[in-house]
């Protein structure tokens, strides 16, 4: 049985920080340095002194990470930690779409392949998705892997937007008959949405938000009671932010496999053999750093 206590020492030994998804398991975010987003979490990885950063989250995560601290060593503890939608887009798919669009930028969500977004003009968030489309001149961009981000960011912007017909599997699922029937078991909450959900269900949302967005407009709202639109895992994190407030998951089917793959074994694990580093390639990173990079000016966590 390994204990917070033997972490957080080979943490110290190591120089290393240890970040946490806000989908995580509550024992992982409960022993983290940081949580939040993964934006966010790689930048604040970026400017601490830390040698090493123990990402818990999945792997394209630890890629952004990797990318953003070439310098640093970046650990995810379970290198099976995927996810779907970045698989479903891959710089071949990309390059024989491209051969057959009018050239226009590719605005790439950081749920992607590093070696996507070395092919990319910009990436986003579900945070900053509209804020970044509408700071490129061009009247039409290509937005991958998700259709659902791409469709609320249409609906937001005058610009148009092509579809990649990528999606989250967890949120794609959530169906406006489940909102409907959390909405009646729970007549006084807000519900609250994130973009990867289709836009019938969006349609719904008194509030569209990123994870973190979420937690910081429940923090601050008049309101005290929520229907969550997300991953489960981050209840944990709500719970822990608002504690006077409460908040209901929207569908207790919305768990991520992937984000619920690390345990505290693992962590210690990685950090003991120094296992499981996650390294992009330098010539892939110097692109899909300018890619990211681009972004982070128009980063605004809201
Ligand atoms: P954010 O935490 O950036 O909103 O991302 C959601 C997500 O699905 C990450 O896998
Ligand atoms: Fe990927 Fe969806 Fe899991 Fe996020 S919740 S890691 S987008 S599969």
């Amino acid at each position: 049985m390994i204990t917070r206590k033997k972490i957080k020492e080979l943490l110290t030994q190591r120089k290393a920080i240890l970040l946490a998804h806000n989908y995580q398991p509550p024992e992982i975010q409960d022993i983290a340095d940081l949580c939040g987003d993964s934006l966010e979490l790689s930048i604040k990885a970026s400017q601490t002194d830390a040698e090493v950063i123990v990402f818990c989250g999945v792997h394209f995560m630890a890629e952004t990470a990797s990318i953003l601290s070439p310098d640093k060593t970046v650990l995810l503890p379970r290198p099976d930690a995927g996810c779907p939608m970045a698989d479903m887009v891959t710089p071949e798919l990309l390059k024989e779409k491209l051969s057959v669009l009018r050239p226009m930028p590719v605005v790439t969500y950081v749920n992607s392949p590093a070696a996507v977004k070395a092919l990319s003009t910009v990436c986003c968030t579900s945070a900053n998705a509209v804020q970044v489309v509408n700071s490129l001149e061009a009247k039409e961009v290509l937005m991958i892997p998700d259709r659902n981000l791409a469709k609320y960011t249409a609906s937001k912007t005058d610009k148009k937007v092509h579809l990649w017909n990528g999606y989250c599997p967890i949120h794609d699922n959530l169906s406006p008959a489940e909102v409907k029937r959390a909405r009646k078991k729970h007549p006084a909450a807000l519900f609250m949405a994130h973009p990867e959900c289709r836009p019938e269900v969006l349609a719904l949302a008194d509030v569209v938000l990123s994870t973190s967005g979420m937690i910081r407009y429940a923090q601050s709202s008049n309101h005290s009671e929520f229907i969550i639109g997300t991953e489960i895992g981050i209840l944990h994190a709500m719970k822990k932010a608002a504690p006077t407030k409460r908040f209901h998951p929207v569908s207790t089917k919305m768990k991520c496999p992937d984000m619920k793959k690390i345990t505290l074994e693992d962590v210690a694990q990685s950090l003991e053999l120094m296992q499981g580093e996650v390294k992009v390639p330098e010539e892939i990173a110097r692109l899909a750093r300018k890619a990211v990079q681009g972004m982070i000016g128009t980063y605004n966590p809201v």
